[in-house]
């Protein structure tokens, strides 16, 4: 097949691009330029294209006609109902990257693909995203235009049952800029004692290779539908996620630092931020339980899905984080960890 990925670097289109050419696909890979992800590929199947979507999409047509379109950056409404409009042509499988920050109640446990999705609060600023190409993106609304761009699709494309949206949990893999999981692997890899949030917290995180086996899944057995992207509920906790940490980083010959699981009243009397400085922890009353506990009966069901162990996910990020020439900050301080873990 041939396929459009509209955001093929990065963590995720990076997996998904190498994950179709390995698998005998044509990929047509459209991003910036500003991450330079794609490995050096001597594949006269891959053809890697610059091109801003704020810019519009007709400039895509020449090198189509696609079998399936891979709408990877769609955080921008206004993007999608463009590639919509000018590129399904010729009865394309569409698949959008979607988020479980979509549901309108973050609060919820175990959200299911029928709830409800979040909306604007602004009709103004639903206006510009959902119609303004060159509007400037912020995180404040990143929730009503992941869902908005779901509509926009699905109302377009999904009456004729061609398109597929995945909502992912946290992602991580190579290229894991975001830095949460892997800032785990870069602290226990610096050794010492590692303060850690309670051990029996549920935690949620994809590898970027088995969403984009997803993916390709969605598009070589069309699939239509909307679905949860994500390990098993339950199947994951912060506990398994550091002991998969200690293990991979002790695999690659690096002493691993040992884990003080403190418990969430200590943390939050000594004011330690979940999520921000102890990435991927979700305590009850931050009220965003949707985030580590999206319900995967229905993946589980069509896609027959099974995330691969944490240790797999976490050997090649390991990798790529001993590689990162400037790492970001370790976000708690190291002089505050040493303090909370003498309150242990
Ligand atoms: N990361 C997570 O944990 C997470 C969790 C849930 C859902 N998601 C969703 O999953 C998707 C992928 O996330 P990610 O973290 O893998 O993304 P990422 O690493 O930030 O990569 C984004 C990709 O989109 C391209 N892109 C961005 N703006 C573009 C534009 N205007 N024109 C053309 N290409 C553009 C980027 O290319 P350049 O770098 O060249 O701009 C890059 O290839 C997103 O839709 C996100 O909302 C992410």
């Amino acid at each position: 097949m041939r396929i459009l990925i509209l955001g093929a670097t990065g963590l995720s289109g990076t997996a998904i691009t190498l994950a179709a050419l390995r698998r005998g696909h044509a990929v047509v890979a459209v991003h910036r330029g500003r991450s330079d992800t794609l490995p050096e590929l001597d594949d006269p199947r891959l053809l890697d294209l610059v091109h801003d979507r704020a810019q519009g999409h007709a400039a895509l047509l020449a090198n189509g006609p696609y079998d399936a379109i891979v709408d990877v950056s769609a955080r921008v409404p206004a993007w999608v109902a463009d590639a919509v409009r000018v590129l399904d042509v010729g009865s394309p499988w569409w698949v959008q990257l979607s988020s479980v920050s979509a549901y309108a109640d973050q609060n919820v446990r175990g959200p299911r693909e029928s709830d409800p999705v979040a909306t604007f609060d602004d009709p103004v600023v639903e206006l510009a995203a959902c119609t303004d190409p060159h509007v400037e993106f912020s995180y404040d609304w990143y929730a009503p235009a992941k869902a908005a761009a779901e509509r926009l699709l699905l109302e377009a494309v999904q009456r004729q049952s061609r398109a597929t949206v995945l909502r992912p949990v946290l992602i991580t893999g190579a290229h894991d800029w975001t830095w949460r999981t892997p800032r785990w692997l870069a602290r226990v890899a610096r050794g010492g004692t590692v303060l850690a949030p309670p051990a029996d917290a549920p935690v949620q995180v994809i590898d970027a290779q088995d969403l984009a086996e997803l993916v390709l899944q969605a598009i070589e057995e069309r699939i239509p539908g909307v679905y949860n992207a994500a390990p098993a509920r339950g199947s994951q906790t912060i506990g398994s996620l550091l002991a998969a940490c200690v293990q991979v980083v002790r695999d690659a010959g690096i002493e691993p630092a040992t884990v003080v699981h403190a418990p969430r009243e200590l943390l939050a009397e000594h004011d330690v931020e979940p999520w921000s400085q102890l990435p991927a922890w979700i305590p009850p009353d931050m009220e965003c339980d949707a985030m580590v506990t999206a319900d995967t009966t229905l993946l589980e069901e069509v896609f027959g899905f099974e995330a691969r162990p944490l240790t797999e996910t976490l050997a090649p990020v390991l990798r790529w984080v001993q590689g990162v020439t400037d790492p970001p900050e370790d976000p708690l301080d190291p002089a505050r960890e040493r303090e909370v873990l003498a309150a242990c």
